[in-house]
């Protein structure tokens, strides 16, 4: 197909996906390291926090969310009624895989007085073993807001290592990691910088700890998008996936955005296309559904952190 006839295709499914999204009663959910295209169509960017919020809110009938399947079960906990969207069935987050709700009840057993807290990154099961969750953009306050002294933090270490810099408090890591950040090295760093000599560092808390020692700043990815617009005119070395440069071209166009590395692909978020988004609205599958009994515990602990 030549770029025209391609450009035409684009137009016509990107048509046709507005028409399906008025006819369902439709909202489209899509995180920040989706394709270009998919962020293009999105009623709704941003970050886990913000597309959680926003799915406990919204009072469309059905959600679309481009994204990966412990985004779209936290849609679907907080928002029984509706129905939930996962236009690529099979788009998991690997690290979510890497804790499971048996071994979160086996560390209760081991340490019985410390508080749970899990990432949103983990299933619906290992949410509904924990006492709170949290996002990149609230775990520092989700912690500090725990009476206990002592913590289990799941799944990913690096994001309970950052926690513990602003903590007195003991935290228990699982060693769990994300595979796009957790690649990340002080080298990489030393080069971009080397490039980019009077860019700022920005990386994601799913960074190594020393990764995050040679940065500027840390923050979840719309964090990122908050902090490059609001000091417009700067560069900006990015550590975080991809993805994310597209949203920062579109909503801060007089920041110079550089990758921290190419490498930096989350290939679960790619699986979302136009065609998928369109096949979802077209057919109202796959949907996403908790078990009642899962979810209602695990709705109490997605539900404490958003009370904060
Ligand atoms: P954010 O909540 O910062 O968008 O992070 C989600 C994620 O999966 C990071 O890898
Ligand atoms: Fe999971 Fe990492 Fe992909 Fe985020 S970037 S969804 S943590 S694998």
């Amino acid at each position: 197909m030549d770029r025209h006839t391609a450009q035409l295709e684009n137009d016509r499914i990107v048509q046709d996906i507005l028409r399906l999204k008025e006819e369902r009663g439709a909202t489209i959910l899509a995180h920040n390291y989706q394709l270009p295209e998919v962020q293009d169509i999105a009623d709704l960017l941003g970050d886990s926090l913000e597309l959680a919020r926003a799915a406990a809110s919204l009072d469309s009938r059905v959600i679309v969310f481009c994204g990966v399947n412990f985004m779209a079960e936290t849609a679907a906990i907080l928002s029984p009624d509706k129905t939930v969207l996962l236009p690529a069935g099979d788009a998991c987050c690997p690290m979510a895989e890497m804790i499971t709700a048996e071994e979160v009840r086996s560390l209760r057993e081991r340490f019985p007085d410390a508080a749970v807290v899990c990432y949103v990154n983990t299933t619906a099961g290992v949410k509904a073993e924990s006492d709170i969750c949290c996002t990149s953009a609230n775990a520092v306050e989700v912690v500090r807001s725990l009476d206990e002294e002592q913590v289990i933090f799941v799944p990913d270490r690096n994001l309970a290592r950052y926690v513990a810099r602003f903590t007195d408090k003991e935290i228990l890591p699982w060693e769990g990691y994300c595979y796009v950040h957790d690649q990340y090295t002080p080298e990489d760093v030393r080069r971009a910088k080397a490039l980019h000599p009077d860019a700022e560092v920005l990386v994601h808390p799913e960074c190594r700890p020393e990764v995050i020692d040679l940065a500027d700043y840390v923050y979840s990815t719309s964090g990122m998008t908050r902090h490059a617009c609001s000091n417009p005119g700067k560069e900006y070395i990015i550590g975080t996936e991809v993805g994310m440069l597209h949203r920062l071209y579109r909503e801060c166009p007089a920041a110079a955005c550089h990758p921290l590395s190419e490498r930096a692909v989350c290939y679960n978020m790619k699986k979302t296309d136009l065609a998928k988004v369109h096949a979802a609205l077209a057919t109202l599958k796959p949907g996403v559904v908790v078990p009642e009994e899962v979810a209602v515990r695990a709705r109490a602990a997605i539900e404490r952190m958003l009370a904060l």
